[in-house]
């Protein structure tokens, strides 16, 4: 299933074409919901968008985009069945995929990451969920899902 869903705001319009062109060029299928340019958006909804497309299936994981990644990450993971990661470089990006078995990766277009976010982005992909103690772990989190404290 070489298929990922893309989607940002304005704030991440040429990061996301980056990220874009990577996955084509590692051979995946990417759907790209946009947006194109710089007229402003609200990341909310395009983290709407992608998860909705996310969720009706075929898709392998997505990537969601904003001027940090918090705001949308935060939205995408407002979303039942989505575990949206927001690392801040490889280490934490392998782990998102090994540990938490993260469906959704976020990066921020206006964030000046210390390690590349295209190779954020390989060692995620690359790295195998570990399953054993983490499907524990990410069932727990799963189980959060409309819970209330
Ligand atoms: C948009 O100006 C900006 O707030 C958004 O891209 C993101 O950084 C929010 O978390």
């Amino acid at each position: 299933m070489k298929k990922v869903v893309v989607a940002n705001d304005h704030g991440a319009v040429e990061l996301s074409k980056s990220i874009v062109e990577h996955l084509i060029a590692r051979g995946y299928t990417v759907n790209h919901l946009g947006v194109y340019a710089a007229d402003s958006v609200d990341y909310p909804d395009m983290a709407a968008q992608a998860c909705g497309e996310y969720l009706a299936g075929g898709y392998e994981f997505g990537v969601v985009c904003c001027g940090t990644g918090i705001g949308i990450s935060i939205s995408a993971n407002k979303i039942d069945g989505i575990r949206c990661a927001l690392p801040q470089n490889m280490f934490a990006a392998s782990m998102a995929k090994s540990h938490n078995n993260a469906n959704f990766i976020a990066f921020g277009g206006r964030i000046e990451y210390q390690e590349p976010v295209l190779e954020m982005l390989d060692a995620y992909i690359d790295s195998p969920f570990e399953g054993g103690r983490h499907a524990t772990r990410v069932n727990k989190i799963m189980s959060l899902e409309g819970g209330t404290c």
